[in-house]
């Protein structure tokens, strides 16, 4: 849909916005009208240098053709069945994703948080059938983000976070350790501990990437107590991080692995994949979901992993984000440059509020994300190139040097 068609203003869309939708976001004051690439549009044409990629989403850059074609394709045969009949693009999605990764089984939801739940649920019947009653707890990190349901919510080791007050008590079931601190871990787990959850790389709570010996520390933990490593690859997974997986990076396997955002290519599609042995917990009616597998979400999917893979996009996350970050660290006022691949963050010193230079750059058209006081994230399509390194360096220099 574009003004032009249908005779509005972007403050008519603005004044409508306002007016009708319940808001729980502090909007851009812009309107999106197009994107292609690394750039949004909005209504003038004016172009946005986008390192947000819609939160780690449009990996293989804003209406990817192959995607975009198969979303035309796959809509005009089927749009949407329930999950009873077989259909082809769940079908050859399953099989790309599960061989591309080195996992078992995959089971579809519609987000990462879905995604989340999925792999709670599964952790948790998997402990009860092959321990007993009490073996439902997990452990996971303090600043950890797993989503805003309610299993999701309560795995999320963040409780003075908006995200949390004022919900009432959290679900049962888990326990939090400190991040990067195998003690704190193995302090945490109890005989009614059954998995392990973490993200490779914390994104949310600060930009934080694990360590190899952490990561290590807890696979290996986790064999020797007969529990599950689950790992919440949402923001991570799909070659953002310059391998096709996290875990990669770390020459470890996860039990369960969750993931969303990258993977649809701008559709929304989450999902699990499993190992044998653990995706067996799951059975007919045990789990279950209406539009999870959606069969446009599963064609784009398999469009963009394909152009993930074939274009060796983990290769260019790999490269760029080394290429980003030694730039980022010529930045006025920095404390820490952090991350894995295109997973980018920049922890200023107390002067410099990450709010700040979010909004300065957004006056400059590039668009970043802040988290906490003084860090700002960048998660950039990965189809990238130094050259939108350098202009997005360009931009937040000139951000911090005018709030210095
Ligand atoms: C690590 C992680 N897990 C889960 C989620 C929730 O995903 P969604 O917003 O698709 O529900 C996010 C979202 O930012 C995330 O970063």
């Amino acid at each position: 849909m574009r003004l032009a068609d249908i005779g509005l203003t972007a403050q008519d869309i603005k004044d409508k916005v306002n007016k009708y939708m319940i808001e729980t976001y502090e909007r851009f004051d812009f309107l999106a009208e197009t994107a292609k690439d690394m750039y949004i549009y909005d209504e003038n044409g004016t172009p946005y240098l986008d390192f947000y990629a819609g939160i780690a989403v449009n990996a293989a850059g804003s209406c990817n053709d192959k995607v975009v074609a198969a979303v035309k394709d796959q809509v005009g045969d089927i749009m949407h069945t329930f999950n009873y009949p077989y259909t082809i693009p769940q079908a050859l999605l399953a099989e790309k994703v599960c061989t591309t990764i080195g996992m078992a089984k995959i089971f579809y939801q519609n987000s990462g948080t879905e995604a989340n739940e999925a792999m709670i649920k599964m952790a948790r019947k998997y402990g009860v059938e092959k321990y007993g009653p009490h073996k439902y707890n997990i452990v996971t990190a303090a600043m950890s983000f797993h989503g805003r349901t309610f299993g999701a919510m309560s795995a999320t080791g963040q409780p003075d976070n908006a995200c949390q007050i004022g919900f009432g008590d959290m679900t049962p079931g888990f326990s939090y350790a400190d991040f990067n601190d195998l003690q704190s871990f193995k302090d945490a787990c109890t005989d009614n501990t059954i998995a392990i959850m973490i993200e490779p790389v914390q994104g949310e709570g600060g930009v934080h990437p694990a360590t190899q010996e952490f990561m290590q520390g807890l696979r290996d933990y986790c064999d020797e107590k007969g529990m599950l490593l689950l790992l919440d690859e949402v923001q991570t997974g799909w070659c953002r991080t310059g391998a096709v997986m996290s875990y990669m990076n770390y020459g470890i396997k996860p039990d369960i692995v969750s993931m969303a955002k990258a993977l649809g290519g701008g559709m929304p599609i989450g999902a699990i994949c499993a190992t044998e042995e653990v995706a067996k917990s799951f059975s007919a009616g045990s789990h279950g979901t209406t539009f999870g597998g959606h069969p446009v979400s599963c064609a784009a999917a398999l469009a963009e992993v394909n152009e993930l893979m074939d274009r060796d996009l983990a290769g260019n996350a790999k490269k760029m984000g080394a290429y980003f970050m030694e730039l980022l660290k010529k930045l006025p006022h920095v404390r820490e440059v952090r991350g894995q691949g295109l997973l980018v963050g920049v922890e200023f010193d107390d002067t410099i509020g990450g709010v700040d230079v979010k909004h300065e750059c957004l006056h400059r058209h590039l668009l970043i994300t802040a988290i906490g006081a003084h860090i700002i994230r960048m998660v950039p399509p990965l189809i990238l190139t130094e050259e939108d390194c350098d202009r997005a360096f360009a931009i937040i220099k000139e951000s911090v040097e005018a709030l210095a």
